[in-house]
């Protein structure tokens, strides 16, 4: 160490250059004359060398670690493609995302595109393709997609563009599906992350990760939801306490139970609130009105017409998190043994408290002929009404889900709103399953309200 600063002292000439300054620094430090004494006279110990040795290899390790790390870590893209539909002509219906005929059309887009990307050099990047809208051409249906890939930090913005737009263009045509694209309205477009996930969230009833579940259970005792998971469940509360739950159907319309307001319509005195805990929310909002269907009836217990619209102010932040759930046409017929989610933050057990984190359960739709029979409701189950659960019981909503969501997903990933939680004798008991508001039955009053 001595004979390098002797060296160094040398070549930069400190001593010699130095200004009265620095002169006067070097002369009057105490510390630096005595270091140097110190190190000349007894030199470093090997022990100590090694430590420093080792030291400075885990150091580098673990820059060179990190910065391996934060090239070569997937990060997810997103494109905005669109394209010329030749061989399908335009129907009023591909203008909103619910009916039969947009399904259909968007699932066979989704899956000449998958199959295009799947075929190609890109098929591990590849994570998805949704189809955001079909609008009018006098040659056919423009398609415009959202494209999520995962391309490592390191990769260029423009060299993976180049390369989702190259396997469009090469494959487009020569997928082997029913779909003839005009490939000179091809277009790509990368997308920032926000605007990729504005872009998403706006679409009804899709959730961004695939959430595997396990097995049935139910609210009672049953699965806590994870964040995301669900992320068209409200919570409406009175007074600031959690009383119902509702469904987001858009940023400013919830759909709910019309028992849930018994004896308090005054808006004021209700808020909504989004995220799987009631405690802390991930957004809360005023509730600006409250549409009870007019045949509602707080004083008759037949449970008829228990649906209602709640109208926020200001509207929803949509996040991953946050945003609606796709309505059902009301033609559409969700068969018997469907399998749907009912969530919420209801009691655990018949007349229970509500918990804090939202539960789901698996429950199958019961049809309404068995549900009608003598020893399971003996006729009380109406055209407006579905019964889903088990006739054996254990696996059901409860004190505190009404309001909430009955969902199933489609074969395009699409989750639909099928019921609203309704009424029930007790939770869980043997032949008493769960019953709802069947929302393709009130699907048009929803509409006259909302313009949804
Ligand atoms: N009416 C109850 C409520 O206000 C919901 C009952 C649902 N019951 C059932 N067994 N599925 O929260």
């Amino acid at each position: 160490l001595k004979s390098i600063l002797r060296c160094c002292t040398l070549r930069c000439g400190i001593r010699n250059s130095a200004s009265p300054r620095q002169k006067s620094f070097l002369v009057t430090s105490q510390w630096y004359p005595e270091v140097l004494m110190d190190r000349g006279r007894t030199g470093l110990e090997p022990w100590k060398i090694a430590v420093i040795v080792v030291s400075a290899i885990a150091g580098a390790a673990l820059i060179i670690g990190l910065i391996t790390f934060f090239l070569c870590r997937d990060q997810d893209r997103y494109y905005n493609a669109s394209f010329l539909i030749t061989n399908v002509d335009y129907k009023s219906q591909y203008e909103r995302q619910t009916t039969e005929e947009f399904r259909d059309l968007s699932q066979e887009i989704e899956t000449m595109v998958s199959e295009v990307f799947k075929g190609s050099f890109l098929s591990k990047r590849y994570i998805k393709c949704h189809v955001v809208s079909l609008s009018p051409d006098p040659a056919g249906v423009l398609a415009s997609v959202v494209l999520v890939f995962k391309f490592a930090s390191s990769d260029s913005k423009t060299t993976s563009w180049g390369r989702v737009h190259r396997v469009l263009r090469r494959r487009l045509t020569t997928s082997s599906n029913s779909l003839n694209v005009d490939l000179s309205t091809l277009s790509v477009a990368e997308l920032n992350k926000e605007k990729g996930d504005d872009l998403l969230n706006n679409c009804c009833g899709i959730r961004k990760q695939q959430f595997s579940f396990t097995g049935v259970e139910r609210i009672i005792g049953g699965q806590r939801a994870r964040d995301g998971e669900w992320p068209w469940q409200a919570s409406i509360q009175l007074d600031g306490t959690h009383r119902c739950g509702a469904s987001v159907i858009s940023n400013t319309w919830l759909v709910t139970a019309a028992h849930c307001f018994r004896g308090v319509r005054n808006p004021r005195r209700w808020t909504a609130s989004f995220g799987i805990l009631l405690r802390p929310p991930k957004q809360r909002k005023r509730v600006r009105k409250i549409i009870v269907h007019e045949k509602y009836c707080d004083f008759v217990l037949d449970h008829e017409y228990d649906v209602a619209v709640v109208e926020l102010d200001p509207p929803i932040e949509f996040t991953s998190d946050v945003h609606s759930v796709c309505l059902p046409e009301a033609t559409h017929v969700f068969p018997e043994n469907t399998s749907c989610f009912v969530t919420g933050w209801g009691a655990m057990k018949n007349d229970g408290y509500s918990v804090n984190q939202l539960r789901q359960a698996e429950v199958k739709i019961i049809s309404t002929e068995v549900c009608n029979k003598r020893h399971v409701y003996g006729g009380a189950i109406t055209p407006g009404m579905l019964c889903a659960g088990y006739l054996e019981g254990q696996v059901d909503a409860c004190q505190g889900d009404s309001g909430g969501p009955l969902v199933t997903v489609n074969s395009r990933g699409i989750w639909y709103l099928v019921g609203i939680v309704s009424w029930g004798d007790e939770c869980g008991k043997r032949n008493k399953p769960g019953v709802y508001t069947r929302v393709t039955y009130y699907r048009n009053w929803i509409a006259s309200k909302t313009g949804i």
